[in-house]
């Protein structure tokens, strides 16, 4: 089904992932205790220098595939986090494109990148980070409201049992998602985001752009009911 590399420490297993994209296989998962050099979405540092948390790195081949397929398979891992965490149980949400929180703050984040050589696409590494045994002290040191699984259940979490829950959940619909794409997840993104119905700012790399988020389209991308009255659609930024 996958194939697993485990790693006591690498820098970052997005980076490692991408440097040897070209020999590794379709559906190998990158795996590390530590990261030294752990990164987060628009080159934000990821705090990764505590063991027992999860990070790691799918490497993923498809063939033919549609471009906005392989643009919201980050979607659907923030669906196949949020399965997992469910049964813990907590009750997580998307904050769009796929931040995880639970209670507002931050518990999980995705960095996906794809590769490509020259127009060849060599594949996409999704990058996986869950904050499951945080000490409280640590996330004093992320610059955002953040969370640890360990501290909302008050006690440690077995990060080998998440961490094959979450593969399981994530591979046993994967063939699925790349023929179906973010309408077959689309209701349960709906349901589980933090953000439909209410004023949102989004960032759209240096532009910030207001208004109120109205819903997803069926290739994930937000709607946002701007100000002035109008409608747009918007595949690339954040909420924050
Ligand atoms: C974000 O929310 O900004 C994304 C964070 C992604 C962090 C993970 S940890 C494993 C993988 N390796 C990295 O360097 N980053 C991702």
């Amino acid at each position: 089904m996958y194939s697993l590399l485990r790693f006591r420490e690498l820098p970052s297993t997005n980076t490692y992932a991408r440097q040897k994209i070209k020999e590794l296989s379709d559906k190998t998962v990158i795996v590390s205790d530590t990261q030294t050099a752990g990164r987060g979405r628009f080159d934000r540092n990821w705090i990764s220098d505590i063991p027992g948390n999860i990070y790691l790195s799918i490497v993923l081949k498809p063939a033919d595939v549609k471009p906005d397929v392989i643009s919201t398979l980050s979607h659907y891992t923030a669906i196949a986090i949020c399965r997992v965490l469910e049964q813990y149980p907590v009750k997580p949400q998307i904050k769009w494109p796929n931040d995880i929180l639970v209670n507002g703050q931050k518990i999980a984040g995705i960095l996906a990148e794809s590769s490509f050589m020259g127009q060849k696409f060599n594949g996409l590494v999704l990058g996986v980070g869950i904050n499951l045994n945080m000490p409280q002290n640590f996330l004093q040191r992320i610059n955002q409201p953040a969370t640890s699984l360990n501290l909302l259940l008050e006690k440690p979490i077995d990060q080998e049992v998440f961490r094959l829950d979450f593969l399981d959940t994530f591979f046993e619909d994967y063939e699925n998602y790349l023929k179906s794409g973010f309408k077959m997840i689309k209701n349960e993104y709906i349901k589980k985001s933090s953000f439909i119905g209410e004023k949102v700012n989004v960032k759209c790399g240096k532009v910030v752009k207001s208004g109120v988020a109205q819903s997803l389209t069926d290739n994930g991308e937000l709607i946002l009911l701007i100000e002035n009255g109008t409608l747009e659609k918007i595949s690339v930024g954040e909420i924050y």
